[in-house]
């Protein structure tokens, strides 16, 4: 079963850290930069950042990983998702100093040399993507699911996509993408 970090009580414990060490912003706040180590889709990767920074913008902001879309910055729409630990979370509601040390996945990190990888072109095969907005969220809470469940049925997925909004698909394409994924790595795991 996939946690959301948007229905724990680490995710309310997060939020009042956050409003607590910034002022409510959820942003730089006044602390100073200091270097902080991440381990960021396989590279070690340096970064100059305020400790309470959000992940979610230090990653788009400072490492120019732009998969990672900020919408309500409070943990309701899961456009910043992204697997920490192999667990889909909403890198808004993590600070970069938590991060430290921990294995963060974006979109960037799941890309073959060139083109889409299946998860991604399954979303397009569907008709799964129109503005575009929350698919990296999606389709990194898909690949968390799929990788600690190869067989979900459609209440599994619809599970898994709960903390995800998408203003424009109506979500039906966008469990059937998953789906149809989910069948091929069978597939192709079968054919092994
Ligand atoms: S931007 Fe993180 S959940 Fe909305
Ligand atoms: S495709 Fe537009 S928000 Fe999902």
């Amino acid at each position: 079963m996939v946690i959301f970090w948007a229905n724990t009580e680490l995710a309310r414990n997060a939020r009042a850290s956050l409003q607590l060490s910034v002022g409510g912003t959820g942003s730089e706040g006044d602390v100073g930069e200091v270097a902080i180590s991440l381990n960021v889709n396989g590279d070690s990767k340096e970064c100059a950042a305020p400790p309470t920074m959000r992940l979610s913008a230090a990653l788009r902001d400072i490492l120019n990983l732009t998969s990672v879309k900020e919408g309500c910055c409070e943990g309701e729409c899961g456009a910043c998702t992204i697997l920490l630990d192999g667990k889909p979370v909403n890198s808004c509601l993590v600070m970069v100093f938590q991060a430290r040390g921990r294995e963060i996945i974006t979109v960037e990190g799941l890309l073959p040399e060139t083109g889409l990888n299946s998860l991604q072109q399954a979303f397009l095969d569907e008709g799964a993507v129109q503005c575009g907005y929350c698919t990296p969220g999606m389709v990194m809470a898909a690949e968390g699911l799929l990788r600690i469940n190869p067989n979900p049925d459609e209440a599994d997925i619809r599970h898994a996509l709960a903390g995800n909004i998408c203003r424009c698909t109506g979500f039906e394409t966008i469990v059937r993408a998953v789906s149809v994924e989910a069948a091929a790595r069978r597939e192709m795991e079968a054919g092994r």
